[in-house]
């Protein structure tokens, strides 16, 4: 979803403001990926999806497109950095999740079943995004390397911290490593809980020594869970609406699965920003997860989640993962024209 939208002149910057027009892309405007996992009802984006109510987001209008770029149809590693402080048992539902996407046998709907929507985009030889989603090395940055208010370029010191530490840094895999900074509910990033639960770009050559697909997800228990961690809390600006229980007990983690998935799906499908999108704005992509925004079961769009499941004791989900159960916003197809999961009811 588009985040800056003060553009106009970037695009044909007067030759005087050259310098400050780098500088500000390169400090500001870079990664125009971002996300909440609750559509902004004063941004009305019906706009872009039409209003056809019978399929999820389905419309005319949306014209994805694949822009010659590569998709990532190597067997994919996550690495993850663990920013300020973290719970094991935080860090454990975060990790599941992760290994869910290529399991095999979970019970359907599942998260595996999520995942085969993202592998039916290919590149310009016709290969398919990889089904293989591993878990990969993880380091942990206990101690806020680069304090507890963070830039979306100091988000990229953290990643060059992380693959280039004398003790066991992260490994460097352009091609297939995905590089996820986790930060913990102390944490500020640049413009969190305004527009933005997360967003995913490429790290620059010039700072960190490689270009590295990557994602920041805050978590945002202390600073916004009505934003963040919809629908297990609620915005105050809808009074009466209640929150649903949270399939693993943890409200914000909970609440940042969905944004991990909706990163991660992205990342994918447009690694280096060049890939697949829909938009006429190249700095303003609109992306596979982009265009499903808050739709995480059939019906959904506007203000309906769409229908979804009950675990035995209330919590709310919408697949499985190997041992639990998570809630995750569906991404678009291609193929169907619209946005769609394993829990479909058309299935
Ligand atoms: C969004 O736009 C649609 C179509 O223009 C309209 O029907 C709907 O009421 C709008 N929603 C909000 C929240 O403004
Ligand atoms: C990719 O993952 C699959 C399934 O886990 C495995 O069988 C295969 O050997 C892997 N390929 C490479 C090149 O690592
Ligand atoms: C690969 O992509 C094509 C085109 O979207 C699709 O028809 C095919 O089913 C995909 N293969 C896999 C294994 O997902």
């Amino acid at each position: 979803m588009p985040q800056h939208r003060r553009t106009g002149w970037l695009t044909q910057p007067p030759a005087p403001v050259l310098l400050l027009t780098l500088l500000t892309l390169f400090l500001s405007t870079c990664p125009a990926i971002a996300w909440r996992p609750w559509p902004d009802l004063k941004h009305n984006t019906s706009d872009l999806l039409g209003d056809n109510k019978k399929f999820e987001g389905s419309s005319e209008f949306v014209k994805l497109r694949y822009h010659m770029g590569p998709v990532l149809t190597a067997n994919i590693t996550v690495h993850t950095i663990w920013y300020g402080t973290w719970q094991p048992a935080q860090k454990k539902i975060i990790r599941e999740f992760i290994n869910s996407i290529s399991a095999v046998g979970s019970k359907r709907p599942s998260v595996a079943g999520w995942w085969k929507t993202v592998q039916l985009y290919t590149d310009q030889t016709g290969a398919n995004i990889s089904r293989t989603v591993r878990l990969g090395a993880e380091k942990n940055d206990r101690f806020y390397s680069h304090g507890k208010t963070l830039t979306r370029l100091s988000i990229q010191s953290v990643i060059k911290s992380a693959v280039t530490t004398k003790t066991r840094p992260l490994p460097v895999n352009p091609q297939s490593g995905l590089y996820l900074v986790l930060t913990s509910d102390d944490v500020y990033v640049q413009d969190f809980c305004k527009q933005v639960c997360g967003f995913h770009y490429f790290t620059f050559p010039a700072l960190v020594g490689y270009t590295l697909p990557y994602a920041w997800i805050g978590n945002s228990a202390k600073l916004c869970p009505g934003t963040c961690a919809y629908p297990f809390a609620v915005p105050d600006y809808i009074p009466g609406l209640k929150p649903l229980k949270s399939p693993n007990g943890d409200v914000a983690v909970d609440g940042m699965i969905s944004v991990i998935a909706h990163e991660i799906a992205e990342l994918a499908s447009n690694p280096l920003v060049n890939a697949w999108y829909a938009g006429q704005d190249p700095s303003f992509p609109v992306e596979i997860a982009d265009l499903c925004e808050g739709i995480y079961g059939t019906g959904g769009g506007g203000s309906y989640t769409g229908q979804l499941l009950d675990d035995h004791d209330g919590a709310t989900y919408n697949m499985n993962g190997i041992r639990r159960k998570f809630l995750v916003q569906w991404v678009w197809s291609h193929i169907l024209n619209y946005c769609t999961g394993p829990n479909a009811l058309d299935q």
